[in-house]
């Protein structure tokens, strides 16, 4: 595939995914990027896995009409409750969250003891745990799953190493200290952004999924980069544009989102449709 000819299509419920979009984008710098964030009715976290899976199977249909060649589902929520919806629909190779995760946290565990934080939904789906025994073996692993909702608001806040955001990195992870949890997946986009308040709190490895994924894009796409981001090439799509959008679009990106269009997704696709 030759890279500076890509287009991979990005998507999120919100802002969460630019913090995905920029390790693809280091990654694959070549590659031109459509971002859709769903920023209307995000956070998808905390909703039932019926209404995220309709969600996620209109943004799937929105990139039918942008000619992309890869989607990457940049949200573990999405990744966890409905990778075949937009597999099913997108009609291109999908990469999401959780198997480039999953395998980099069994490569790098040495107790075998793997924590996952995520949203409620992520948690609730079990998705982590499954991938985790079924790709290391339940005799290998243990899996301590945390749900950890309060994390995404502090991050969206910008409240990154804020006493109270300490507190509450505390009191999640404390059952999984108890369990001598030795490497701890951030199975929520928001919470690479704490990874340095996490890492105050525990000496646990941690794995950055977008990191993981944006890895397996390269392998996908045969590329390789030095990291540097210069003058990406990213269109945005988002369904609402708050006044706010700019500067949390900065701290996860690291770089000023635009151009921005706003758009409606089109409502009337239905999770089982077939392309
Ligand atoms: N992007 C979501 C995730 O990675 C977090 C925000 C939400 O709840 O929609 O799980």
């Amino acid at each position: 595939m030759n890279s500076s000819s890509l287009r991979i299509g990005v998507f999120d419920s919100g802002v969460g995914g630019l913090s995905v979009l920029r390790h693809l984008i280091a990654q694959v710098p070549q590659a031109s990027f459509v971002y859709l964030g769903d920023t209307a009715r995000v956070p998808y976290g905390n909703k039932s896995f019926d209404t995220i899976a309709r969600y996620a199977a209109e943004s799937a249909a929105f990139f039918r009409t942008q000619s992309v060649d890869i989607v990457v589902v940049a949200c573990n929520t999405v990744s966890a409750v409905a990778l075949p919806v937009v597999e099913t629909i997108a009609g291109v190779p999908v990469i999401g969250m959780i198997e480039p995760a999953v395998e980099a946290a069994v490569r790098t565990t040495r107790t075998g003891r793997i924590g996952v934080l995520g949203t409620r939904a992520t948690i609730q789906s079990g998705a982590y745990e499954m991938a985790l025994y079924a790709h290391a073996g339940s005799n290998n692993v243990v899996v301590f799953p945390q749900a950890s909702p309060l994390l995404v608001a502090l991050a969206e806040e910008g409240w990154i190493a804020h006493p109270a955001t300490l507190a509450i990195i505390e009191e999640y992870i404390r059952p999984l200290q108890e369990e001598h949890v030795d490497t701890l997946i951030l199975g929520c986009t928001h919470f690479p952004i704490l990874a340095d308040a996490i890492a105050e709190i525990t000496p646990m490895q941690l794995i950055d999924p977008g990191d993981c994924a944006a890895e397996t894009l390269g392998r996908m796409v045969g590329t390789s980069s030095n990291g540097s981001i210069r003058a990406p090439r990213v269109e945005y799509y988002l369904t609402d544009i708050a006044t706010n959008f700019a500067a949390i679009a900065l701290q996860f990106l690291g770089f000023e989102a635009h151009p921005i269009h706003r758009i409606e997704l089109d409502h009337t696709v239905m999770p089982a449709q077939r392309p």
